[in-house]
Protein backbone atom coordinates (compact mmCIF):
# COMPACT_ATOMS: atom_id res chain seq x y z
CA UNK A 1 0.00 0.00 0.00
CA UNK A 2 1.11 3.48 -0.73
CA UNK A 3 2.61 5.69 2.18
CA UNK A 4 -1.05 7.78 3.20
CA UNK A 5 -3.84 5.35 1.55
CA UNK A 6 -5.76 4.41 4.25
CA UNK A 7 -5.71 0.47 4.57
CA UNK A 8 -9.04 -1.10 2.93
CA UNK A 9 -10.10 1.65 0.86
CA UNK A 10 -10.20 0.56 -2.73
CA UNK A 11 -9.10 2.61 -5.75
CA UNK A 12 -12.18 1.03 -7.96
CA UNK A 13 -11.18 1.18 -12.17
CA UNK A 14 -14.75 1.24 -13.57
CA UNK A 15 -14.59 -0.49 -17.18
CA UNK A 16 -11.13 -0.41 -16.37
CA UNK A 17 -9.71 2.85 -16.89
CA UNK A 18 -12.42 4.02 -19.54
CA UNK A 19 -10.90 7.50 -18.76
CA UNK A 20 -7.96 6.71 -20.73
CA UNK A 21 -8.39 3.51 -22.94
CA UNK A 22 -11.35 1.72 -24.21
CA UNK A 23 -13.85 0.91 -21.67
CA UNK A 24 -13.57 -2.94 -20.85
CA UNK A 25 -10.73 -3.81 -22.91
CA UNK A 26 -7.26 -5.34 -21.75
CA UNK A 27 -6.00 -2.20 -22.55
CA UNK A 28 -7.88 -0.25 -20.30
CA UNK A 29 -7.53 -3.45 -17.84
CA UNK A 30 -3.98 -3.09 -18.15
CA UNK A 31 -4.07 0.65 -17.54
CA UNK A 32 -6.10 0.36 -14.53
CA UNK A 33 -3.37 -1.70 -12.93
CA UNK A 34 -0.53 0.48 -13.99
CA UNK A 35 -2.02 3.46 -12.55
CA UNK A 36 -2.51 2.23 -9.64
CA UNK A 37 -5.86 0.62 -9.34
CA UNK A 38 -6.42 -1.86 -6.32
CA UNK A 39 -9.85 -3.11 -7.86
CA UNK A 40 -11.38 -3.28 -11.18
CA UNK A 41 -14.58 -2.92 -12.08
CA UNK A 42 -16.45 -4.65 -15.43
CA UNK A 43 -19.67 -5.93 -17.28
CA UNK A 44 -20.10 -9.27 -17.92
CA UNK A 45 -22.60 -10.83 -21.03
CA UNK A 46 -23.23 -13.85 -22.01
CA UNK A 47 -22.77 -15.12 -25.74
CA UNK A 48 -25.47 -17.22 -28.04
CA UNK A 49 -22.49 -19.96 -27.34
CA UNK A 50 -22.34 -19.81 -23.38
CA UNK A 51 -19.37 -18.05 -23.00
CA UNK A 52 -18.86 -14.52 -20.57
CA UNK A 53 -17.52 -11.90 -22.07
CA UNK A 54 -17.29 -8.59 -21.01
CA UNK A 55 -19.15 -5.45 -22.43
CA UNK A 56 -21.14 -3.28 -21.33
CA UNK A 57 -24.53 -3.13 -23.30
CA UNK A 58 -26.21 -5.77 -24.61
CA UNK A 59 -25.58 -4.62 -28.12
CA UNK A 60 -22.37 -4.63 -29.83
CA UNK A 61 -23.06 -1.42 -31.63
CA UNK A 62 -22.10 1.81 -29.04
CA UNK A 63 -18.47 -0.06 -28.43
CA UNK A 64 -17.25 -1.53 -31.63
CA UNK A 65 -17.13 -2.29 -34.96
CA UNK A 66 -19.60 -4.48 -34.80
CA UNK A 67 -23.68 -4.51 -34.73
CA UNK A 68 -26.47 -6.88 -32.94
CA UNK A 69 -26.90 -8.59 -29.69
CA UNK A 70 -24.42 -9.84 -27.97
CA UNK A 71 -27.19 -13.08 -26.73
CA UNK A 72 -27.09 -13.93 -30.67
CA UNK A 73 -23.57 -14.31 -31.73
CA UNK A 74 -21.08 -16.37 -30.21
CA UNK A 75 -17.67 -15.27 -29.03
CA UNK A 76 -15.47 -15.81 -32.51
CA UNK A 77 -18.23 -13.51 -34.12
CA UNK A 78 -18.19 -10.76 -31.47
CA UNK A 79 -14.57 -11.14 -31.48
CA UNK A 80 -13.99 -10.26 -35.64
CA UNK A 81 -15.00 -6.91 -34.23
CA UNK A 82 -12.42 -4.39 -32.97
CA UNK A 83 -13.42 -2.78 -29.71
CA UNK A 84 -10.43 -0.17 -29.90
CA UNK A 85 -10.45 2.16 -32.77
CA UNK A 86 -13.32 4.09 -31.62
CA UNK A 87 -10.65 5.88 -29.02
CA UNK A 88 -7.93 6.05 -31.26
CA UNK A 89 -5.61 4.13 -33.82
CA UNK A 90 -3.38 3.44 -30.88
CA UNK A 91 -5.68 0.85 -29.74
CA UNK A 92 -7.07 -0.89 -32.73
CA UNK A 93 -6.66 -4.38 -32.42
CA UNK A 94 -8.28 -4.51 -28.69
CA UNK A 95 -11.37 -7.04 -28.75
CA UNK A 96 -14.31 -7.69 -26.44
CA UNK A 97 -12.34 -10.22 -24.23
CA UNK A 98 -13.82 -13.40 -22.41
CA UNK A 99 -13.79 -13.21 -18.63
CA UNK A 100 -10.80 -15.50 -18.36
CA UNK A 101 -8.87 -13.40 -20.73
CA UNK A 102 -9.27 -10.84 -17.89
CA UNK A 103 -8.36 -13.33 -14.79
CA UNK A 104 -5.34 -14.16 -16.63
CA UNK A 105 -4.24 -10.85 -17.78
CA UNK A 106 -5.07 -9.29 -14.20
CA UNK A 107 -3.63 -12.65 -12.64
CA UNK A 108 -4.16 -11.78 -8.64
CA UNK A 109 -2.85 -7.89 -9.29
CA UNK A 110 -6.07 -6.13 -8.49
CA UNK A 111 -9.38 -7.28 -7.17
CA UNK A 112 -12.49 -7.07 -10.14
CA UNK A 113 -15.81 -6.20 -9.76
CA UNK A 114 -18.38 -8.15 -11.77
CA UNK A 115 -20.87 -6.43 -12.60
CA UNK A 116 -23.57 -8.56 -13.84
CA UNK A 117 -25.66 -7.41 -16.60
CA UNK A 118 -28.67 -8.78 -18.52
CA UNK A 119 -29.75 -9.28 -21.97
CA UNK A 120 -33.37 -8.96 -23.67
CA UNK A 121 -34.21 -10.75 -20.12
CA UNK A 122 -32.16 -12.34 -17.32
CA UNK A 123 -29.44 -14.98 -18.41
CA UNK A 124 -30.46 -18.02 -17.33
CA UNK A 125 -26.42 -19.63 -17.30
CA UNK A 126 -24.72 -16.49 -16.00
CA UNK A 127 -24.31 -16.73 -12.71
CA UNK A 128 -22.99 -20.47 -12.86
CA UNK A 129 -20.91 -19.64 -15.75
CA UNK A 130 -19.36 -16.70 -13.23
CA UNK A 131 -19.03 -18.85 -10.22
CA UNK A 132 -17.01 -21.18 -12.44
CA UNK A 133 -14.75 -18.83 -13.82
CA UNK A 134 -13.90 -17.66 -10.17
CA UNK A 135 -13.09 -20.78 -9.26
CA UNK A 136 -11.33 -21.69 -11.70
CA UNK A 137 -9.01 -18.90 -11.06
CA UNK A 138 -9.29 -19.68 -7.39
CA UNK A 139 -10.07 -15.52 -7.22
CA UNK A 140 -12.64 -16.33 -4.42
CA UNK A 141 -11.17 -13.72 -2.02
CA UNK A 142 -10.55 -11.01 -4.89
CA UNK A 143 -13.92 -10.68 -6.20
CA UNK A 144 -17.17 -8.49 -5.70
CA UNK A 145 -20.66 -9.42 -7.72
CA UNK A 146 -22.76 -6.64 -7.87
CA UNK A 147 -25.61 -6.15 -10.10
CA UNK A 148 -28.66 -3.70 -10.38
CA UNK A 149 -30.84 -7.60 -10.80
CA UNK A 150 -31.29 -9.08 -7.54
CA UNK A 151 -32.17 -12.34 -8.35
CA UNK A 152 -28.55 -12.67 -9.73
CA UNK A 153 -27.32 -11.60 -6.36
CA UNK A 154 -29.70 -14.17 -4.49
CA UNK A 155 -28.39 -16.87 -6.59
CA UNK A 156 -24.70 -16.32 -6.40
CA UNK A 157 -25.21 -15.90 -2.39
CA UNK A 158 -27.26 -19.40 -2.19
CA UNK A 159 -24.54 -21.02 -4.50
CA UNK A 160 -20.76 -19.05 -3.17
CA UNK A 161 -21.68 -18.64 0.58
CA UNK A 162 -18.63 -17.26 0.65
CA UNK A 163 -17.93 -14.77 -2.33
CA UNK A 164 -18.54 -10.88 -1.45
CA UNK A 165 -21.79 -10.03 -2.87
CA UNK A 166 -22.98 -6.29 -3.52
CA UNK A 167 -26.05 -4.48 -4.65
CA UNK A 168 -26.20 -1.72 -6.89
CA UNK A 169 -28.59 0.91 -6.95
CA UNK A 170 -29.62 4.42 -8.40
CA UNK A 171 -32.68 5.03 -6.27
CA UNK A 172 -32.62 4.80 -2.41
CA UNK A 173 -35.85 2.60 -0.72
CA UNK A 174 -36.11 2.90 2.71
CA UNK A 175 -35.69 -1.05 3.33
CA UNK A 176 -32.50 -1.65 0.44
CA UNK A 177 -30.25 -1.42 3.28
CA UNK A 178 -32.29 -3.83 5.39
CA UNK A 179 -33.14 -6.25 2.85
CA UNK A 180 -28.75 -6.37 2.07
CA UNK A 181 -28.43 -7.67 5.80
CA UNK A 182 -31.24 -10.10 5.15
CA UNK A 183 -30.06 -11.43 2.05
CA UNK A 184 -26.56 -11.87 3.40
CA UNK A 185 -25.19 -9.23 0.65
CA UNK A 186 -21.91 -7.82 2.47
CA UNK A 187 -21.60 -4.35 0.55
CA UNK A 188 -23.25 -1.43 -1.23
CA UNK A 189 -22.97 -0.14 -3.86
CA UNK A 190 -25.01 3.30 -4.81
CA UNK A 191 -25.03 6.16 -6.97
CA UNK A 192 -23.09 8.58 -5.66
CA UNK A 193 -25.53 11.51 -5.42
CA UNK A 194 -26.98 9.35 -2.58
CA UNK A 195 -23.93 9.25 -0.43
CA UNK A 196 -24.74 11.23 2.89
CA UNK A 197 -23.77 11.24 6.12
CA UNK A 198 -26.68 9.19 7.20
CA UNK A 199 -26.43 6.25 4.89
CA UNK A 200 -22.51 6.21 6.20
CA UNK A 201 -24.14 5.87 9.49
CA UNK A 202 -27.14 3.19 8.60
CA UNK A 203 -24.58 1.00 6.54
CA UNK A 204 -22.10 1.40 9.62
CA UNK A 205 -24.38 0.27 11.72
CA UNK A 206 -25.72 -2.72 9.92
CA UNK A 207 -21.72 -3.80 8.78
CA UNK A 208 -22.18 -2.74 5.38
CA UNK A 209 -19.49 -1.81 2.78
CA UNK A 210 -20.02 1.17 0.97
CA UNK A 211 -17.92 2.33 -2.64
CA UNK A 212 -19.92 4.90 -4.61
CA UNK A 213 -20.03 5.18 -8.30
CA UNK A 214 -19.04 6.42 -11.07
CA UNK A 215 -17.21 9.54 -9.74
CA UNK A 216 -14.33 11.19 -11.77
CA UNK A 217 -13.77 15.03 -10.19
CA UNK A 218 -11.52 15.64 -7.09
CA UNK A 219 -13.96 17.50 -5.24
CA UNK A 220 -16.93 15.08 -5.05
CA UNK A 221 -14.01 12.31 -4.47
CA UNK A 222 -13.09 14.38 -1.57
CA UNK A 223 -16.50 14.96 0.19
CA UNK A 224 -16.85 11.15 -0.54
CA UNK A 225 -13.68 10.13 1.05
CA UNK A 226 -14.75 12.21 3.95
CA UNK A 227 -17.35 10.78 4.79
CA UNK A 228 -15.63 7.36 4.99
CA UNK A 229 -16.77 5.45 1.99
CA UNK A 230 -15.01 2.03 1.40
CA UNK A 231 -14.15 2.72 -2.28
CA UNK A 232 -14.93 4.63 -5.21
CA UNK A 233 -15.65 3.14 -8.47
CA UNK A 234 -13.79 6.28 -11.10
CA UNK A 235 -12.98 6.31 -14.93
CA UNK A 236 -9.03 7.66 -13.24
CA UNK A 237 -7.84 5.46 -10.67
CA UNK A 238 -4.51 7.57 -10.91
CA UNK A 239 -6.70 11.13 -9.77
CA UNK A 240 -8.98 8.96 -7.34
CA UNK A 241 -5.40 7.86 -5.68
CA UNK A 242 -3.65 11.00 -5.49
CA UNK A 243 -6.99 12.36 -4.13
CA UNK A 244 -7.61 9.98 -1.24
CA UNK A 245 -3.59 10.05 -0.65
CA UNK A 246 -4.50 13.88 0.33
CA UNK A 247 -7.22 13.30 2.04
CA UNK A 248 -5.77 10.54 4.10
CA UNK A 249 -2.73 12.71 5.49
CA UNK A 250 -5.28 15.70 5.96
CA UNK A 251 -7.01 13.53 8.52
CA UNK A 252 -3.68 12.13 10.18
CA UNK A 253 -2.63 15.55 10.68
CA UNK A 254 -5.94 16.81 12.21
CA UNK A 255 -5.98 13.43 14.34
CA UNK A 256 -1.80 14.02 15.83
CA UNK A 257 -2.86 17.89 16.24
CA UNK A 258 -6.19 16.53 18.54
CA UNK A 259 -4.47 14.07 20.39
CA UNK A 260 -1.66 16.99 21.41
CA UNK A 261 1.38 16.46 18.74
O1 LIG B 1 -20.69 -0.56 -10.92
C1 LIG B 1 -21.06 0.76 -11.01
C2 LIG B 1 -21.41 1.22 -12.38
O2 LIG B 1 -20.58 0.57 -13.29
C3 LIG B 1 -22.85 0.96 -12.72
O3 LIG B 1 -23.25 1.59 -13.90
O4 LIG B 1 -23.80 1.72 -16.28
O5 LIG B 1 -21.44 2.00 -15.58
O6 LIG B 1 -22.51 -0.25 -15.47
P1 LIG B 1 -22.72 1.24 -15.36
CA1 LIG C 1 -20.73 -1.40 -14.54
Amino acid sequence: MEMGLSAGFDVVAHRGAMGYAPENTLASFRKAIALGATMIELDVHLTKDHEVVVIHDSDLVRTTTGRGLVEEMTLTEIQSFDAGIAMGPEFRGEKVPALQEVMELVNHQAALNIEIKAGRTLYPAIVDKVLQIIADYRAEDEVVISSFHKAYLREARQKAPKLEVAVLFDKLSPDTLDEAVQEKWQSLHPWYRLVDGELMEEARRRGLLVRAWTVNRAPEMTRLLQLGVNGIITNFPDLLRSTATGVSAEQTAADQSEGGF
